[in-house]
């Protein structure tokens, strides 16, 4: 018996909460792969993400989708701050209802790290790296400080006004989630971007009631959960996405992350993944697994959520023994997942999950036959 082909109830303020079919989960990938700079997804967004239903996800996360056109990392990101643009999800998120996966969408605001040029070896953007020019569209970008931390142009401070505008971008994000069908809600708090700016004493230097102390430092976040959770049908999970440690003296560490998922499940978070860094040079560890250990910190913080493992989890086996030892939950699969869009129909087989929990799609059954 598979602990990773369980299903899996998530909770949510009101009614029985969203049951996955098992504990794998599509981590959030950038796809970088707009046209015409609208964030609007299209073909590749329903091949993408529909593979990976039909492989056998139990949820499957979309890109960081933006909540604004200036939270964009580049102009080729996928966005939800428009109408268009939730037209344009629900028939994905259809496509991935009908492969049995469970939708969910990681709402994004890259602050200090947007307007970069796309990851991507395109000939448009013929491997630049760093601020996109004005020359090319490059926009300016708004942070809780000015910094030079991230080696990009500084972004401007935001003014009051300017976060109160934003936490209402999130919170319409998330109503136009819903109309798009989505079962969950990712609100991106990771890897250097708006969110991980105010709280991490690395990128925020605010001396006003957003700097400063840790509950100051974490004001915005608890905002935006508020905002969002408000927004957000009661009887739909809300998830967060953590840089559990920024692997820095002075930075926002594990202690921090553990300490303010109480805070985040108070107010109705009940998903939590937990990736790191994202703020200057990487200094942290490496190799298989290697963020599982802030995944069980938060599970202990938060017992009752459905905490996700992720990085470097590529094996099945792994994966398996992550459940099994009560490190965490589940397990959200990346690059794996780029590889082999099959890794949990695979897994469960290799696993030996009874025939029904093997998540191949009915097309595909003979690859288990
Ligand atoms: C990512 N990652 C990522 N993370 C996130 O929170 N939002 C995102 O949009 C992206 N985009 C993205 C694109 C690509 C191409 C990769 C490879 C990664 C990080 C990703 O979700 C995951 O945390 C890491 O890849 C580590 O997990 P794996 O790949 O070792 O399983």
């Amino acid at each position: 018996m598979s602990k990773l082909f369980t299903p899996v109830d998530l909770a949510a303020p009101e009614g029985p909460g969203l049951t996955l079919r098992n504990r794998t989960v599509l981590a959030p990938m950038c796809q970088y792969s707009v046209d015409n700079r609208d964030g609007v997804p299209h073909a590749w967004h329903l091949a993408h993400l529909g593979a990976r239903a039909a492989g056998g996800f139990g949820l499957v996360f979309t890109e960081a989708a933006a909540v604004t056109a200036q939270g964009r990392i580049s102009d080729r990101d996928a966005g939800i701050w428009n109408d268009d643009q939730s037209r344009a999800w629900a028939p994905i998120v259809d496509f991935i209802h009908s492969q049995g996966a469970a939708a969910g969408i990681q709402l994004a605001h890259a602050g200090a790290k947007a307007s970069t040029h796309a990851w991507l070896p395109q000939p448009a953007a013929a491997g630049q790296v760093g601020s996109l020019g004005e020359e090319d569209g490059g926009w300016e970008t708004a942070a809780p400080s000015e910094t030079d931390v991230f080696g990009l142009d500084s972004p401007l401070a935001m003014s009051g006004e300017q976060i109160a505008a934003s936490i209402r971008d999130w919170a319409e994000a998330a109503r136009r989630a819903d109309e798009a069908g989505f079962d969950v809600v990712q609100i991106h708090a990771a890897h250097g971007y708006l969110i991980h700016q105010f709280l991490s004493p690395l990128a925020n230097a605010r001396t006003d009631e957003y700097g400063g102390s840790f509950g100051n430092r974490t004001r915005y976040a608890r905002e935006v959960i508020s905002a969002v959770r408000a927004a957000w049908p009661a009887h739909k999970p809300l998830a967060i996405r953590f840089s559990g440690d920024d692997w820095v003296d002075g930075g926002w560490r594990i202690q921090d992350t553990a300490r303010f998922a109480a805070e985040a499940f108070e107010l109705g978070v009940t998903a939590f993944d937990l990736s790191s860094a994202g703020i200057g040079k990487y200094h942290g560890p490496s190799g298989p697994g290697f963020q599982v250990p802030l995944a069980t910190a938060v599970k202990q913080a938060v017992p009752a959520a459905f905490v996700t493992a992720v990085g470097m989890i590529n094996d099945p086996s792994q994966a398996e023994q992550v459940l099994v030892t009560g490190a965490a939950d589940g397990v959200s699969i990346g690059r794996a997942a780029l590889k082999n869009p099959n890794w949990p129909a695979v897994a469960a087989a290799e696993l030996g999950a009874p025939r029904e929990q093997v998540p191949f799609a009915a097309q595909y059954w003979r690859a288990h036959w």
